[in-house]
């Protein structure tokens, strides 16, 4: 590394990271008992930091100790930092603005936790989130983190159907939401989108904030507006003592089959890990700017969009728009807020990227020290870029792999530490034990790829799928006896660092958005046209990955290319926007195992044209289907279509 970047004092290099990491993994117990003392006040301690054990599926960290997570993250900071700015936030249109100081957050935060009790949610009930971008949506979360709710959010880009879908799992008594939200410019209706869930099930209140100041019909019975619900509620709201083990949150993210899945976290294992990892690996300082682009509606925006930073009492910046438009709009904000701390997905690098350099050359991001990649594997053009352009080669990368499931970063590139290796994931988080094995799970030699799993317990591990154990069991603990299974591939190189090869599972990745093709494809069949449908990822320059859909039609339905269009919508209606596939091709019959399972390998390779990969097809039951398909795809003879 150049000399420039040492000066800065990292928190850790080698020999440090070295000593820690050790400790935390041979004696997992006093590390983590150590962390929980430093980061975290509790109310009660524990009598037992762990019993977890992988074998069972069990994992349970600080049993018998109480806290609260929004004490932590608000009322333990005022006798120091009560005039510290916890929140800047802009307006998609940059006209409005906002500076919440911890004080300000704290009386924000319990009168709309008294709000909350006013409607008679109490601990354990379950809130759901359907915001945008806005202070309130983290001053909600907060509030329920305070009366011991359970939060569910749900991004703004899904559809009625899909929030009403997680609605209806999570059992949410109250649903807060806004009139609208904006993202680049265009209205996004939310209060419409709870209405038409709601025709599907029923809550007792929505909460509805004022945000655009469009005008929505409002339910005499069901609907409130927070503007005249919190009128009269007190400033001063006694946090509730929950349990380490109570559910902090329930946040949904998509499988290889099936429904989404409701993760389950907890209040003081997940904590914690948030608010250590955000303290390592983001290097986090005092005089620090930070600046998580993620939606609140992932994981990204709960652990370092709120969490991880408010435990640690940060300075970040929120923004309501998309941070590629207009195109300077991310380099201008870095500027006026002296951002020091960025971090962002790839799929927007990309995007920034394609603008060229023109939008960097009109800003400064003089302020810029460490930047930061979560959500895909970041490609090395990328990677340069954001390195040499954005941070002018001063900054430090740190690419961070982990998962809605692991609740905290796990493994990284430490600033700091080592040479840096555009694209490599690099070193396991304290406490993380990776381990890369085979089908059989025996352990995979350096430079084999392999199946990334995860041997021992850690904090900020999610603890089941709400409502359904037995699927949390199989599907994490079930494959590799003793080992949680992360659904990615993986390899070691010469040094141990690891490299993420992506998913090995039917989840694609778009956008940073993960997706499970199962989902898309039962949306697709629900047209009376379909009869088959195979999802498949296919490379795509700017999100990653996109959408690429296979139908078959039942007997008698003739193929139109003005089907595709119904199809999109079908997806939109069904998921969202985000999940709509880009193309649709229609096939006679799709390539099939002699079992009936679809092989969608075999489709990928048919697209991307890679023949020569398609390798072992004993199993498949048609040859004579792959061999139309590499026909059709070789004359370039497709039938498909939708916006590119
Ligand atoms: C999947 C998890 C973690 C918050 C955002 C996504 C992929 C995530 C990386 C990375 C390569 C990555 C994996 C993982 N992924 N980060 N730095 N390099 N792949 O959370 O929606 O639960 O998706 O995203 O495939 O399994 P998620």
């Amino acid at each position: 590394m150049s000399e420039q970047k040492s000066d800065f004092g990292l928190m850790l290099n080698e020999e440090m990271y070295g000593k820690l990491y050790q400790q935390s993994i041979n004696e997992p117990t006093i590390f983590w008992a150590e962390q929980a003392e430093r980061f975290i006040t509790w109310y009660q301690s524990w009598h037992t930091v762990s019993d977890s054990d992988f074998n069972q599926g069990k994992v349970n960290w600080f049993n018998g100790a109480k806290l609260n997570a929004c004490y932590n993250c608000v009322d333990r900071h005022l006798p120091q930092y009560a005039n510290r700015i916890a929140i800047l936030w802009e307006g998609d249109n940059s006209q409005r603005r906002q500076a919440i100081t911890y004080q300000m957050l704290y009386e924000r935060v319990c009168r709309f936790a008294n709000s909350l009790k006013s409607l008679g949610v109490a601990k354990g009930d379950s809130v759901c989130l359907y915001m945008p971008m806005i202070p309130d949506a983290v001053v909600a979360m907060l509030a329920c983190a305070r009366i011991g709710a359970v939060h569910t959010v749900v991004f703004g880009g899904f559809s009625p159907h899909a929030l009403a879908e997680r609605l209806q799992n999570a059992k949410c008594k109250v649903v807060i939401t806004a009139d609208e939200g904006v993202r680049a410019h265009k209205a996004i209706p939310l209060k419409k989108n709870v209405d038409e869930a709601l025709t599907r099930v029923k809550v007792r209140k929505v909460i509805v904030i004022k945000n655009t100041g469009h005008s929505v019909p409002m339910q005499q019975q069901r609907d409130v507006w927070y503007h005249t619900l919190v009128r009269n509620q007190e400033f001063n709201c006694e946090p509730e003592a929950m349990d380490a083990e109570d559910p902090l949150f329930i946040l949904y993210t998509s499988g290889s089959t099936g429904k989404p899945k409701g993760l389950v976290h907890t209040t003081g294992g997940y904590l914690l890990y948030a608010a250590i990892t955000f303290r390592y690996v983001f290097d986090y300082k005092e005089q620090d700017i930070y600046w998580c682009t993620a939606d609140i509606g992932w994981i990204t925006g709960h652990s370092y969009g709120v969490y991880g930073p408010l435990a640690n009492h940060a300075t970040m910046v929120m923004y309501e728009g998309v941070i590629t438009s207009p195109p300077n709009i991310a380099w201008e904000i870095i500027d006026r807020y002296n951002v020091s701390v960025f971090y962002t997905a790839p799929t927007a690098i990309r995007a920034l990227m394609a603008f060229g350099d023109e939008p960097l050359n009109s800003t400064k991001r003089n302020s810029l020290r460490l930047l930061g990649t979560v959500g895909e594997p970041i490609n090395p053009e990328a990677w340069q870029w954001y390195h040499d352009k954005v941070g002018f080669g001063r900054c430090w990368i740190v690419d961070t792999w982990w998962q809605t499931e692991t609740g905290g970063i796990m493994i990284v590139p430490f600033a700091g530490i080592g040479k840096p290796k555009p694209g490599a994931a690099c070193k396991p988080f304290f406490g993380i034990k990776p381990r890369v094995v085979d089908a059989q799970g025996n352990d995979v030699l350096p430079q084999q790829t392999g199946f990334l799993t995860i041997t021992q317990s850690w904090p900020g591990q999610a603890r089941t799928i709400y409502g359904n154990h037995e699927r949390f069991l199989k599907g994490y603990f079930g494959q590799y006896g003793g080992l949680y299974f992360t659904g990615d591939g993986a390899y070691q190189d010469s040094n141990g660092d690891y490299w993420i090869t992506g998913r090995v599972d039917d989840v694609i990745n778009v956008a940073g958005h993960r997706l499970g093709t199962a989902e898309i494809e039962s949306a697709l069949v629900k047209h009376q046209a379909v009869a088959e449908a195979a999802v498949i990822g296919v490379p795509h320059p700017v999100k990653g990955e996109s959408v690429y859909a296979f139908v078959s039609l039942v007997a008698g339905k003739q193929w139109s290319p003005k089907l595709i269009p119904e199809l999109q919508q079908m997806v939109t209606d069904s998921i969202g926007k985000l999940a709509m596939p880009e193309q649709i091709e229609y096939v006679n019959k799709l390539p099939k195992t002699r079992s009936g399972k679809i092989m969608r390998r075999l489709l990928r390779n048919v697209v991307t044209g890679e023949f020569d990969k398609i390798g072992d097809i004993s199993t498949l039951a048609e040859p004579e289907v792959l061999d139309q398909l590499k026909a059709a795809h070789a004359k370039g003879k497709i039938q498909q279509g939708g916006s590119k």
